[in-house]
């Protein structure tokens, strides 16, 4: 188990281990550079400012999906030109942030929107860079809550709207396009999906081609998943195999570059949350830890049924170990972190590390039941 200090911080709070972020970077780099693919940064995944200095410095550009994301992202120090801004539903005045700054592309959703994009940019006197995002009806095979790319799901253009939106985009007098878009969801663990992905981008590739149409760019999202059950025997995702998939199997055009957005697989191992042990209660079957962290801190167990590995700090035996339901502090039955595991036996007063949430921990956090935000702290 990984040693967490407790240093007399105040619980439940993050930690984020800022040197195996800086690796997981330098092996991002090194894997994704012989290609010369371009990476985004996913700030949804997590947008403390710590941890974003450190991927801006990297040279990553910035992928958002808010105007105060886009508006972080500058803070932080990602160029302007590196954004790119997603989202279905991007408001009027998300957009003029958008345009205000020169951002790389918005990644747009709809006819509507490139409508309404146009209409803003030439106000202002700006030409817009889109990517069309486009909807490949590929099944992620990941938790329906997070798959993205089917034709029954809100996000991108479908097939059949095509030839609408070339038509539409030769009327925009003020949008330049710029690239094809694709997410399909997030937490992929079968590189085989992304193999599915290149050959459908192929495919609807050749449409625009056979329209006289070569994108700049191909933007194929991100997705790549981490692992929940054992982080330490991945504590770095293998970039490497990823982007061997797209290199294999994209066939892309001359000068033709390639994106990416990955949050997950960059900042899901770097953090933990740290939680007390409150109280100790005896069920019929079960004993529960009841633990000063709940799904105000953490909501995806709660969400997604997701795993997170729970350990015990301060405590590397096997031996003695009990059957717990962990639990936190929240008026609702979903706000359980885990069912039946094995901990070494607790007391109140003990400390829990729950792994592998550097990535939709802290950003997805609330003060629901008014509880006071956890804070962050790193290691170097
Ligand atoms: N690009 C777009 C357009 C996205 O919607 C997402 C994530 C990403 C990139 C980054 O995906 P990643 O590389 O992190 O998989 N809250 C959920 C995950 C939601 C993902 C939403 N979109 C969770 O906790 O599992």
């Amino acid at each position: 188990m990984k040693k967490v200090e407790e240093q007399g911080r105040i619980t439940p709070y993050y930690i984020y281990d800022l040197s195996l972020l800086g690796h997981t970077l330098d092996k991002l780099k090194t894997a994704s550079e012989p290609y010369g693919f371009k990476v985004h940064y996913a700030l949804k995944a997590n947008s403390n400012p710590e941890i974003l200095r450190l991927i801006s410095e990297s040279g990553l550009g910035a992928d958002c999906v808010s105007g105060n994301e886009v508006l972080r992202a500058i803070e932080s120090g990602f160029p302007s030109d590196s954004i790119a801004f997603a989202g279905v539903g991007k408001s009027d005045a998300e957009i003029t942030i958008g345009l205000q700054n020169d951002i790389f592309t918005f990644n747009v959703e709809s006819t509507q929107e490139i409508r309404v994009i146009d209409d803003l940019a030439g106000k202002m006197g700006k030409t817009a860079g889109i990517a069309l995002r486009i909807n490949p009806n590929v099944n992620a095979k990941t938790h329906h809550y997070i798959t993205t790319g089917l034709e029954e799901n809100k996000f991108g253009i479908n097939s059949w709207e095509f030839v609408e939106v070339l038509s539409l985009l030769q009327k925009s007098k003020n949008i330049e396009l710029k690239g094809l878009h694709f997410h399909i969801g997030s937490q992929i663990t079968e590189l085989s999906v992304f193999k599915g992905l290149c050959l459908r981008v192929n495919e609807i590739q050749q449409f625009f081609i056979d329209h006289h149409i070569i994108p700049g760019h191909l933007n194929v999202g991100g997705g790549l998943g981490v692992e929940y059950e054992q982080p330490d025997i991945a504590l770095i995702p293998d970039f490497k195999a990823f982007f061997k998939v797209f290199h294999e199997h994209l066939e892309l055009q001359p000068q033709q570059q390639v994106h990416f957005e990955l949050g997950r697989a960059i900042v899901a191992q770097s953090g933990s949350l740290v939680t007390k042990v409150l109280f100790v209660k005896k069920g019929i079957n079960v004993n529960f830890a009841i633990v000063d962290a709940g799904m105000t801190e953490l909501i995806r167990p709660a969400l997604y049924q997701s795993f997170h590995k729970i350990e015990k700090i301060g405590s590397e035996s096997e031996k003695g170990q009990t059957v717990y339901d962990v639990v936190g502090p929240i008026c609702e039955s979903s706000d359980c972190f885990a069912k039946r595991i094995l901990l070494p036996e607790l007391n109140r007063g003990d400390l829990l590390v729950i792994r592998t949430t550097g990535a939709y921990g802290e950003v997805m956090s609330s003060n629901y039941n008014l509880r006071t935000k956890a804070l962050a702290y790193y290691t170097s």
